[in-house]
């Protein structure tokens, strides 16, 4: 959450800046601001999006060739002008942009103001940057030292840049727990700074991640990164893999659609290498060493958020139906905080999209901490979870912009039946014939997927008839439950209308009541070993008169007759329904939303990246 950029070099700095804080605002979007560090320091900043920064600075100086920029997601104030970063310290002589939160601001803020500092916003960041601007003023220290030795009274999470008025050719950034990236441009001196790759993959491919509790300064064409203890780190230059054009719309109208319609080919790219069903190999390279500890697990403990978490569940279903092992799902948010009993046997699988999530990273160590080995499932490529697991595979899905999650879903799902597979082939709980008969399935399912993709216009007619409803409910029973839950969580997320996903057979123990003429119930009614049980269910809700929009296998001639609305999307294996039959649930939230005229790839309050807790 909140979007970092800055630049010192030689090019005008607010180009750059707007620039790059359009390609973070999925990071957050309830206030945009700069700081241009060019003899004075000036500070532009809005409540709103970033377009409403630029009507804002139209017009106004904004030359010069140091500078900072933020997209912001509100934890501590509201979301208006005065709340938004930069952030000045008393004097104005400093500014500070900041992504994540500090714990002990109050206090902090508290003793300053014994000191006379009077704070203009309700932000924790202020209060840092006071803080600097105080240890600068009262210890004789460089700045250098006094930005270590702030950042060494600050508990809680920050990613950070400083300019200092005194300080012409001087940046200064810090990360812990909220993730920088640091772009090493082509032009001598030239230096990037980000939240994440996507402002800066214009200008370099090569990047420094800072790890957690480093500090880098950037001072007359020179970078030099420290641990806020002092201590001298080589940077390490890696290359990115990403492509300027995939964070680019591609003439579709939403990122959302976009990735929506991606999905064939980030499917593909999240099994392309790793299985072969013609030679009937499969072959997950992240697990490496860590392959036998995951064939003697006791059990295993799955840690997400949000979508995430729902491919978390269709891994459960996974794990245990083919390759025998127990396996619990867990909301990292109340994982972290629950005193859960974790051994050294036990295998944690940490998914997630961002490798941001702060509730997922806490749970990751505090399983760490008690021995576990971490395996992570996520598809931004260097980002915190991955550096943080012992093992684990990228998605590969390719850079996801809109909030809404839906290519990284599908890729999460499809790797996490690839690991299910490998251990139940190497544990022996499949048959070797249905190990290959799955092995060709995967490979078709990008096509079935393409297929899926061609109820578009059928879909589009139906949200079209309930742009305007209140509630939706959302069936299914086995691999079909952890999909209900995904659709009804996108389309609450993009449509703000409520929507609940529920097993189809507890239906009978509470949301039958919500059932009347009124009600629109989607199930997913494939053709797979609950098919009856559903079709039952189906029944249920028909007799209380509510509305059935059915997911079904082509051909179907059952359900047809039952439903109000039927969605045909191609038959496939059982375990593998989840990635085709989300497709036309992903394709219904984004109609409707767009017929509600809500802004799809940037729902209100949502972030992409939760990078607090
Ligand atoms: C946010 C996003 C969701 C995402 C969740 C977990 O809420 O809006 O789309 O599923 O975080 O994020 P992660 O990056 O860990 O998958």
């Amino acid at each position: 959450m909140c979007g970092i950029v800055a630049y010192i070099g030689k090019r005008e700095v607010y180009p750059i800046l707007i620039k790059g804080l359009q390609r973070l605002e999925y990071r957050g979007y309830d206030s945009a601001g700069v700081a241009i560090l060019n003899g004075e320091l000036k500070v532009f900043k809005k409540a709103g999006k970033v377009s409403e920064l630029v009507s804002f600075a139209k017009g106004k100086d904004v030359k010069g060739h140091l500078g900072m920029g933020h997209t912001r997601w509100a934890t501590h104030g509201e979301p208006n002008d005065r709340n938004a970063h930069p952030q000045f310290s008393q004097s104005k002589n400093f500014a500070i942009i900041h992504n994540g939160i500090i714990e002990n601001y109050a206090s902090i803020k508290q003793e300053l103001k014994k000191r006379g500092h009077v704070f203009e916003s309700d932000t924790d960041t202020e209060v840092l940057i006071h803080l600097i601007e105080d240890i600068y003023e009262h210890g004789n220290v460089s700045l250098e030292e006094v930005v270590r030795l702030a950042l060494g009274e600050v508990i809680g999470a920050y990613a950070i840049v400083v300019l200092a008025k005194e300080h012409p050719s001087e940046l200064i950034a810090a990360r812990k727990g909220s993730p920088i990236i640091i772009g090493i441009g082509k032009e001598e001196g030239e230096f990037f700074v980000a939240s994440d790759a996507t402002p800066i993959i214009e200008y370099t491919n090569n990047v420094v991640y800072l790890n957690d509790g480093e500090v880098v300064f950037i001072r007359d064409g020179k970078l030099t990164i420290k641990t806020i203890e002092n201590q001298v780190k080589i940077p390490y230059i890696t290359e990115l893999e990403m492509k300027l054009e995939q964070l680019e719309k591609g003439g579709y109208e939403h990122f959302m659609l976009k990735e929506i319609y991606e999905q064939p080919v980030s499917i593909w790219n999240s099994m392309r290498g790793r299985i072969d069903a013609s030679k009937g190999s499969l072959k997950l390279g992240g697990i490496g060493e860590f392959e036998n500890r995951f064939y003697n697990a006791n059990r295993i403990i799955i840690v997400a958020c949000g979508t995430s978490w729902h491919a978390g569940l269709v891994a459960e279903y996974l794990f245990e139906d083919l390759a025998r092992i127990p396996v619990e799902v867990e909301y990292a948010s109340e994982f972290r905080y629950r005193n859960p009993i974790v051994n050294e046997d036990d295998i944690i699988i940490a998914i997630s999209q961002s490798g941001e999530t702060a509730d997922t990273l806490a749970a990751i160590e505090l399983a760490k901490s008690k021995g576990a080995t971490i395996f992570g499932v996520c598809n931004v490529v260097g980002s915190s979870i991955p550096r943080a697991t012992h093992a684990g595979s990228y998605t590969h899905a390719g850079p996801e912009i809109g909030v809404a999650s839906t290519k990284a879903f599908t890729a999460q799902v499809a790797v996490l039946t690839l690991m299910a597979l490998q251990l139940a082939y190497k544990k022996g709980t499949i048959t070797e014939s249905r190990f290959h008969s799955l092995l060709l399935e995967l490979e078709q399912i990008p096509s079935k997927v393409e297929r899926a993709l061609k109820t578009n216009d059928k879909v589009k007619s139906i949200a079209k008839k309930f742009k305007n409803t209140r509630n939706f409910l959302y069936l299914g029973r086995g691999y079909g439950f952890p999909v209900a839950l995904e659709g009804a969580l996108k389309l609450k997320e993009i449509s703000y209308i409520h929507a609940e996903g529920y097993p189809a057979a507890e239906m009978k123990h509470g949301p039958i009541a919500l059932i009347d003429e009124n009600m629109p119930v989607v199930v997913i009614a494939t053709k797979n070993s609950s098919y009856e049980k559903v079709v039952s269910n189906i029944q249920e809700v028909k007799a209380r008169k509510g509305i059935i929009i059915a997911i079904v296998t082509e051909g179907d001639d059952v359900v047809k007759y039952l439903a109000d609305y039927v969605i045909e999307i191609p038959e496939t294996e059982d375990i593998l329904v989840p990635i085709v039959s989300v497709v036309p649930l992903q394709l219904l939230a984004y109609h409707i939303a767009v017929m509600r005229g809500c802004n799809v790839d940037q729902p209100r309050n949502l972030a992409k990246s939760v990078t607090v807790e």
